[in-house]
C-alpha cells in the first residue's frame, strides 16, 4: 500500500491541504488521521482565514479505502473527520478533479463550497459494493439538491457529469481557467473576506419527500440493477430520515445501516469482485498494436471486429470467399445499427467504427498487421491449417491469437512454427457486449505476447484474465461439469423449467437450459464429437445430443430444450421435450424420481466448485479470484454471491466436500471424485481465500 500524506501549502492567509495517497487518494486510516490533524491545525491557526482541500494526482478522492472494510472500523471514522471539517470556523473549499466518488463526494459535501475542474465526475458508487454512503452523503446531498435527485444518484451508483452536477447545484463553480490552483486561491480569498459559511447540516431538505410512487419506481429499478443487496432500502430509509429527522439522527441511522451492509455477505462478495476484477494487469512488456486482422467473419469474428473498431483499431476482416466476407460485413453493420437503436452507442460512433473495418477474402493482407485474432470453425484440423498459413505470412513479432473455446492452444501454436507468438483470446458471445476475455497461455507463449493480449483487452474495455491451457480452459471446463449435472438431472426426473427456475432463484442470470438454447445446442454437440465424448457413458449430455438430432438447436431453430413460438426469445415450457426426456430415460434405464430444488443446486454447484478446485491445483486458474471474475463476467454467476469459489467459502469447503462425497456414494466416483485441493482445505480448516493468501506469501509461488 502506498504512503499517505497531506501536503500543506500556505498562500498569504490561506492554506491548501492536498491529499496524496496514490493511486486514487482513497480515504484510508492514515489519510483520515493526517487530514483531521491538518484541518484542526489550520482551523485553530488565527492567521489562516480559508482552507482549500484538494487531491494530488489524477483524482480528487475516489472514496473510502475499500480494503479496510474487511476489518473493524478504526478511529477517526470518516464521519468524525467530516463533522470536524464542516464545523470549521473559516470557509473550507473543496477543489475537485477527476473522480470524486463515494467518501470523496462526502468529503466535498462536508466542505462549505465546491469548485470543480472540467472533466470531474461525481457519484455515489457504494450501492455497487452492496453499501450506502456511510459518511453523511445520505444526509447532506438531499439537503443540497432535494431528496428525489439524491435518491436517483445514490440508487443508480453511476457517476454524473460535471455539467449535471453544476446544474443540480452539487458544484458551486466550474473552473473557467486552466490554472485551477490560482482560481481556488482567489475564490477562497473572496469567501474569506465575506466570512460566509454554508454548512449543509444546518439546512433542511428542499421540497420534502417525493411521492411514494416515485420512490417505489426508483426502488424497483435499483433492485433489478443491483440484485441481492440491502443498499436500496437502506438508502431510501436514510434519505427519509434526512427529510423527517434531525441531522444527528439521520447520520446515526446511516452509520448503523452502513455497518449492517458492510458486514453482509453480498457486500463482502461485491468487494471481493472489485479486487478480483483488478488482478494482475501488468502490460509493461506489451508489443504495439494498431492494425488487427480478424480471420473468420461469422458470429464471433464480426463481434470481435466491432469491439476492436469501436476502440479505434484498424481492422481487416477476412473470410474464405467474397460472399462470406459480405455476410460478415453485413453482420457488423446490422449489429452496430442495433446498438444505435438500443441507445448503446451514438450514430456517429457506429459510423466511425464501421469506417475502421475493411473486408477481404484472403489472408495475404495480414502481412503487416500487428495482431491476428482467428475465429474460424471450432476444429483443430482447420485451425492448424490456418495457423500454418498465418505463421508463414505474418511479419515476425505479430501476435497470433485464437478465439477457440475449447481446443488445445499448444497444438494450434505448434502448427504456426512460432509458438512464442501464439496465445488464446477467448471472447464470449456476443463479443461486442460481453466483458470477459480468457487469455490462454500456451506452453511457449512469450511474456510479451501475454502482456499484449492484456493490453488489447483493456483497450477494448474488457476484462482479460490469464488462464492455462486445457480442454475448455477455466470457464468452459467448469461449465462442462455444471452442464453435465444439468443433463443427468433431466434424465433422473427434473424438467428443464424446474432446473432453470432453481438456478435462477439462486441468482444465475439464466438457467443452463435457456443458456444452451441461446448459444445453440449444436455448438456443444460439435465440441463433444471433436473431443470424442462420451467415451463410455450413454447418459453423458444425452438429452442435448438428442435435441440436436431432432433438429431442436435452440433459439435459432425456434425449438430447443424450450420452444420459442413466433420468433420470441422467451423460453416456453415444452411438454414434447419432457416426453422425449422421459422416453430416453426409459431407454437408458435411468430410474426417474421427484427431484428437490435443493438437490439441483447442490449437484450443479458442487460439480462447478469441484472442477474449479481442480483447475486451481493444476495451475490452469491462477487464483480463486480469477475463477470468480470469469464466472461473474462470462457465465452470469450472481455477483452478490461473489463467484463460485467465494460462494464455496461462504458455505464452507467442508459443505462442498460433504456434497461431493454424498453424490459419490449414490452415483459413483466417475464424476464425483473430490478434488485433492478441496480435501486439503477441509483437512487444514482453510478457505479458498486463505489458501490463496498462504500461496501468495510463499516467495516464488505464482
Ligand atoms: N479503495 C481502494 N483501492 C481503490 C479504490 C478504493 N476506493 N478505488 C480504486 N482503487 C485501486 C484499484 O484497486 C486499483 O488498484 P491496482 O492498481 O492495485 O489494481 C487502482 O486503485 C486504480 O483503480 P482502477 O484500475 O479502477 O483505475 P481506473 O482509472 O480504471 O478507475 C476509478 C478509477 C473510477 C476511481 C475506479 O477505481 C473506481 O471506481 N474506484 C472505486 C470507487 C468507489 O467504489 N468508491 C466508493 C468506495 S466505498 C465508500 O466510499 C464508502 C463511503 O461512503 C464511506
Ligand atoms: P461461425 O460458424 O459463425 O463462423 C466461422 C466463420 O469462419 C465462417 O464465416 C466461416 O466461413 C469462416 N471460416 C471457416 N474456415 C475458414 C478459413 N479457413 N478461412 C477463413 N474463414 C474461415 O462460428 P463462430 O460461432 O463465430 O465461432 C468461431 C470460433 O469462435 C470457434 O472457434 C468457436 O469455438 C469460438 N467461439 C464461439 C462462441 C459462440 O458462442 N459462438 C463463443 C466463444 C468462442
Amino acid at each position: 500500500m502506498s504512503e499517505a500524506k497531506i501536503h500543506m501549502q500556505r498562500c498569504g492567509d490561506m492554506v491548501r491541504l492536498s491529499i496524496e495517497h496514490p493511486p486514487v487518494n482513497a480515504l484510508s486510516i492514515a489519510v483520515r488521521r493526517a487530514l483531521l490533524e491538518a484541518v484542526l491545525s489550520a482551523d485553530r491557526d488565527p492567521a489562516v482565514r480559508a482552507i482549500v482541500i484538494d487531491g494530488a494526482g489524477e483524482h480528487f478522492v475516489a472514496g473510502a479505502e475499500i480494503r479496510e472494510f474487511d476489518a473493524e472500523p478504526r478511529e477517526p471514522l470518516l464521519n468524525d473527520v467530516l463533522l470536524r471539517i464542516e464545523a470549521c470556523t473559516k470557509p473550507v473549499i473543496a477543489v475537485l478533479h477527476g473522480s470524486t466518488l463515494g467518501g470523496g463526494l462526502e468529503l466535498a459535501l462536508a466542505c462549505h463550497y465546491r469548485l470543480a475542474a472540467p472533466g470531474t465526475s461525481l457519484g455515489f458508487p457504494e450501492i455497487r459494493l452492496g453499501l450506502l454512503p456511510g459518511a453523511g452523503g445520505t444526509e447532506r446531498l438531499p439537503r443540497l439538491i432535494g431528496a428525489a435527485e439524491a435518491i436517483k444518484i445514490m440508487l443508480s451508483g453511476e457517476p454524473i457529469s460535471l455539467a449535471r452536477a453544476a446544474e443540480l447545484g452539487i458544484v458551486d463553480r466550474v473552473a473557467g481557467s486552466a490554472d485551477l490552483a490560482a482560481e481556488s486561491w482567489s475564490w477562497a480569498a473572496a469567501l474569506a473576506r465575506s466570512g460566509q459559511l454554508r454548512r449543509l447540516r444546518e439546512q433542511s431538505v428542499p421540497g420534502g419527500l417525493p411521492e411514494a410512487s416515485f420512490i417505489a419506481g426508483e426502488r424497483a429499478v435499483a433492485l433489478r440493477r443491483h440484485p441481492g443487496v440491502q443498499s436500496s432500502d437502506a438508502i431510501i430509509e436514510c434519505v427519509t430520515a434526512a427529510v423527517g429527522a434531525t441531522f444527528e439522527t439521520g447520520l446515526a441511522l446511516a452509520r448503523s445501516r452502513f455497518e449492517q451492509c458492510r458486514r453482509s455477505t453480498p457486500s463482502r462478495a461485491l468487494r471481493h469482485l472489485f479486487f478480483a476484477e483488478r488482478g494482475d494487469r501488468s502490460t509493461a512488456a506489451a508489443r504495439g498494436v494498431d492494425r488487427v486482422g480478424v480471420l473468420g467473419a461469422g458470429t464471433m469474428g464480426a463481434g470481435i471486429a466491432i469491439s476492436l473498431a469501436s476502440a479505434g483499431y484498424a481492422v481487416i476482416l477476412v473470410d474464405a470467399d467474397a460472399q462470406a466476407v459480405a455476410a460478415g460485413l453485413d453482420r457488423v453493420r446490422t449489429t452496430l445499427d442495433a446498438g444505435v437503436a438500443k441507445g448503446r452507442m451514438s450514430r456517429a460512433a457506429a459510423d466511425a467504427a464501421l469506417e475502421c473495418v475493411q473486408g477481404r477474402d484472403s489472408i495475404d493482407c495480414f502481412r503487416d498487421v500487428d495482431l491476428v485474432i482467428e475465429a474460424v470453425y471450432e476444429s483443430l484440423a482447420v485451425k492448424q491449417q490456418v495457423f500454418a498459413s498465418l505463421g508463414a505470412i505474418c511479419r515476425p513479432g505479430a501476435v497470433l491469437a485464437s478465439n477457440t473455446s475449447t481446443l488445445d492452444i499448444d497444438a494450434i501454436a505448434a502448427a504456426s512454427r512460432r509458438a512464442q507468438d501464439v496465445v488464446g483470446m477467448h471472447f464470449f458471445s456476443p463479443a461486442n457486449i460481453m466483458r470477459l476475455v480468457e487469455i490462454v497461455r500456451g506452453r511457449r507463449t512469450s511474456a510479451e505476447v501475454i502482456a499484449t493480449a492484456r493490453k488489447v483487452s483493456r483497450r477494448l474495455g474488457k476484462l482479460g484474465v490469464v488462464v492455462g491451457n486445457c480442454f475448455g480452459f477455466v470457464g468452459n471446463r467448469m461449465l462442462y461439469a455444471y452442464g453435465r449435472e444439468n443433463q443427468l438431472l433431466l434424465l433422473e426426473g427434473a424438467t428443464p423449467a424446474q432446473i432453470d427456475a432453481a438456478l435462477e432463484a439462486f441468482g444465475m442470470a439464466m438457467g443452463p437450459n435457456a443458456v444452451g438454447d441461446l448459444a445453440g445446442l449444436d455448438v456443444g454437440y460439435r465440441v463433444r464429437r471433436e473431443r470424442k465424448d462420451p467415451a463410455d457413458d450413454p447418459r453423458f449430455y444425452r438429452i442435448a445430443d438428442l435435441l440436436v438430432e431432432q433438429g431442436r438447436l435452440g433459439q435459432k431453430s425456434g425449438r430447443g430444450a424450450f420452444s420459442y413460438p413466433d420468433g420470441s426469445r422467451r423460453p416456453v415450457r415444452d411438454t414434447e421435450v419432457e416426453a422425449l426426456i422421459e422416453s430416453e430415460a426409459r431407454r437408458l434405464q435411468v430410474e426417474r424420481r421427484v427431484i428437490a430444488d435443493a438437490e439441483i443446486l447442490d449437484r450443479c454447484l458442487s460439480a462447478l466448485i469441484n472442477e474449479g478446485a481442480l483447475t486451481l491445483s493444476e495451475g490452469v486458474a491462477a487464483s480463486p479470484a480469477d475463477i470468480d471474475a470469469i464466472w461473474c463476467n462470462g457465465y452470469g454467476f450472481p455477483r452478490y454471491r461473489g463467484g463460485p469459489m467465494f460462494y464455496a467459502d461462504t458455505i464452507g469447503p467442508a459443505a462442498v466436500l460433504a456434497n461431493v462425497r454424498r453424490f459419490a456414494a449414490v452415483h459413483g466416483p466417475r464424476y464425483w471424485t473430490p478434488a485433492p485441493l478441496l480435501v486439503e482445505l477441509v483437512e487444514r480448516g482453510d478457505s479458498f481465500a486463505q489458501w490463496q493468501q498462504r500461496r501468495a506469501s510463499i516467495p516464488g509461488d505464482p
